[in-house]
């Protein structure tokens, strides 16, 4: 069974997240997408918030469960016995930090874990969680960027709702 992860922070999802979710799991027999739990990040949604958000919206792919994970990418890889994480490579700006990561694991894993990089679809390159919260943040229309049972959620933490 061909299984993988595709980890990040998603604060909150976006379409491009959902983008690359709904493409990885048409590759993968099982995706697992896992939240980090970051205590140093100051995140807009707990954790719990974004696993719930994200179970709501992948909730039509049997394939894909949403978790949650602390510390270090390979050692949660390891103990789920998966070996290669999913990105979303959305500009060439994300290339050199995403390249960074993927050797930094890839030599941290001695070659255990590695990284298959989706590249996003055209319409959601330039979308990110913090666009979206800075838009939200002054009221502005972010249906084109996340569900609107997101936005809804987004907006809420603003006060707008
Ligand atoms: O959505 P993000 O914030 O770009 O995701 C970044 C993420 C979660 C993939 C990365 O920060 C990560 O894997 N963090 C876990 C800690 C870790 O393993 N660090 C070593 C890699 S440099």
């Amino acid at each position: 069974m061909k299984r993988a992860i595709y980890p990040g922070s998603f604060d909150p999802v976006t379409y491009g997240h959902l983008d690359i979710i709904h493409r990885a799991a048409s590759i993968f027999d099982e995706l697992t997408v896992s939240v980090l739990n970051n205590k140093e990040k100051c995140p807009l949604f707990s954790v719990e918030e974004r696993v719930k958000m994200l179970e709501e919206a992948t909730k039509d792919l049997a394939n894909v469960k949403v978790e949650s994970f602390s510390g270090l990418l390979i050692d949660y890889a390891k103990r789920k016995q998966i070996r290669v994480s999913v990105r979303g490579l959305r500009a060439i700006t994300d290339f050199e930090y995403e390249l960074q990561i993927a050797q930094t694991n890839k030599l941290l894993s001695s070659g255990q874990l590695d990284t298959i990089f989706l590249t996003t679809s055209l319409e959601y390159a330039y979308l990110s969680s913090s666009s979206v919260k800075e838009i939200a943040s002054f009221r502005g229309d972010i249906s084109k960027c996340v569900p609107p049972f997101v936005a809804r959620l987004v907006y809420e933490k603003y006060g707008y709702v």
